[in-house]
């Protein structure tokens, strides 16, 4: 792949909940195209670091970089996923009270591109064919590998040049974390860019391009995949 402008870039991030401040001058990037985990155990900072790209952390400050010339820091929410960035979080970001056709649907009309989208609900049916069989459920009723499955798909229909997702193999049994991995990969197929929380090492290692490992509110350390051992992984997956 040649070199050009990561699509996302944070330079010197600080966030505070509060008085509490949360993430200290985290920096990283993502490649067009590439699969970047933020690997962290649980309270960390990678939920607020999600958040805090998609503006949903009301105190932030450090640099935003959008395809290396867009600031999105001090951008509102509807600004920023209208700029391309979807995001799905750990809840997986579904009305339960609506069927799974209602919550795609919804999700097809606010897509951020109209013209030359990738993603419409046949498109999406061809990576989750599982979906079309559950239309008319109610959402609420999903197993927790379908809700994330229909979580992943509502991102998709929006479009965007990059997308969050949250911890997207929190709660699953092996089997369906497996399945997960593969979607995650044949989402990366079609050229999308996808930045995703996750403390899963075996899910991770199936899906990462690149890690950046997060340990209280810090990026503590980075590397392709290739690169890092699972030794360190480990170290700082573990409880301390
Ligand atoms: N709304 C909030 N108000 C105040 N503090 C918060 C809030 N949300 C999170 N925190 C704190 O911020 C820190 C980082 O939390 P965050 O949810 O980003 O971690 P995480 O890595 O996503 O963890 P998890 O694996 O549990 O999802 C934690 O100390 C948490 O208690
Ligand atoms: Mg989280």
């Amino acid at each position: 792949m040649k070199e050009e402008e990561p699509i996302l870039e944070l330079r010197d991030v600080n966030s505070y909940y509060g008085k509490s401040h949360i993430l200290f001058n985290v920096s990283f990037e993502v490649k067009r195209g590439e699969v970047v985990v933020l690997l962290g155990r649980n309270g960390v900072g990678k939920t607020t670091t999600l958040r805090t790209i998609m503006g949903l952390v009301s105190k932030r400050t450090g640099e935003i970089i959008l395809d290396g010339s867009i600031n999105l820091i001090a951008l509102p929410p509807y600004k920023i996923s209208r700029y391309g960035l979807g995001f799905v979080p750990d809840s997986g970001g579904i009305f339960p009270n609506l069927t799974v056709g209602e919550n795609l649907k919804i999700s097809e009309r606010q897509s951020i591109k109209r013209e030359d989208r990738i993603f419409d609900m046949n498109e999406v049916f061809q990576i989750f064919p599982q979906l079309r069989e559950l239309l008319k459920r109610t959402a609420g009723k999903l197993s927790g590998g379908e809700r994330r499955m229909l979580g992943i798909a509502r991102g998709l229909l929006l479009n965007p040049e990059i997308l969050l997702i949250d911890e997207p193999s929190e709660g699953l049994a092996p089997k369906i974390v497996h399945d997960i991995a593969e979607t995650i990969n044949t989402i990366q197929e079609y050229g999308i860019s996808l930045l995703v929380a996750d403390q899963n090492l075996p899910f991770v290692e199936k899906v990462a391009d690149k890690i950046y490992v997060m340990d209280r509110g810090e990026i503590k350390l980075s590397g392709r995949i290739n690169e890092l051992s699972r030794q360190d992984l480990e170290r700082f997956l573990a409880f301390s």
